[in-house]
């Protein structure tokens, strides 16, 4: 059971930009930013998968071969930076990302995971049996066609992500002068947030 939270002010904001941008297939694609050990940052465009009902967690999927699962052990922040071209918003998202995967039995959120799982298509499943990402190209093209995975028992490789937004920069560039808002959480968990210069 997953622990219900306070919804934080920004969400009904975001909430409102992906309806306004429902036509455009790519408003659900936004950017995640993690940190390499070398202290490098890495980015990379994802899926965003809707949120923990109840909470304020964004939900991504991805495979627990790629890279980004050691950057997020050594250093589980990271940043969404999200562009909405219908309505000219930005959003970016810091804060704690929580990966749950196959063995983490005892998260809040494997329940959640197993329900995300189920809840992909078909071709998205496929990928997690694909041969490793960036090893070098299977010469193999039979390897691209395994059987296709079981729709209610997720493969190992899966895994869900999840980013808890602890600030977010709001800006739209609606207006003149355009008009940014940050939001932060204190650390009794309240949001505060304060209007800004652009
Ligand atoms: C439009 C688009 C959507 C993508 N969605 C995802 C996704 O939901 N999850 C994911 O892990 N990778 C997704 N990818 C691939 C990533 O951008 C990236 O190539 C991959 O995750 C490997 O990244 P890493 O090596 O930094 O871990 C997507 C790429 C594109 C272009």
């Amino acid at each position: 059971m997953v622990t219900q939270q306070e919804l934080a002010p920004w969400r009904s904001l975001l909430a409102r930009s992906l309806h306004r941008n429902r036509s455009k297939p790519q408003s659900r694609y936004f950017q995640l930013a993690t940190v390499q050990s070398n202290g490098k940052p890495a980015n990379r465009t994802v899926v965003f998968r809707g949120f923990v009902e109840t909470s304020n967690h964004l939900k991504i999927v991805t495979d627990r071969r790629s890279e980004k699962i050691e950057q997020i052990q050594q250093q589980p922040w990271g940043e969404i930076c999200w562009y909405f071209s219908k309505s000219r918003e930005q959003f970016r998202l810091g804060g704690e990302l929580i990966l749950i995967g196959d063995r983490d039995r005892d998260s809040e959120f494997y329940t959640e995971r197993q329900n995300t799982w189920e809840n992909l298509s078909d071709s998205a499943r496929l990928q997690f049996v694909w041969p490793h990402p960036k090893q070098e190209r299977s010469p193999d093209s039979g390897a691209f066609e395994p059987p296709a995975p079981e729709s209610d028992t997720p493969v190992e490789n899966f895994c869900l992500l999840l980013l808890n937004p602890h600030q977010v920069d709001y800006l739209t560039l609606r207006g003149d002068p355009q008009n940014r808002h940050i939001y932060w959480q204190e650390e009794d968990r309240t949001w505060r947030d304060r209007e800004v210069n652009p």
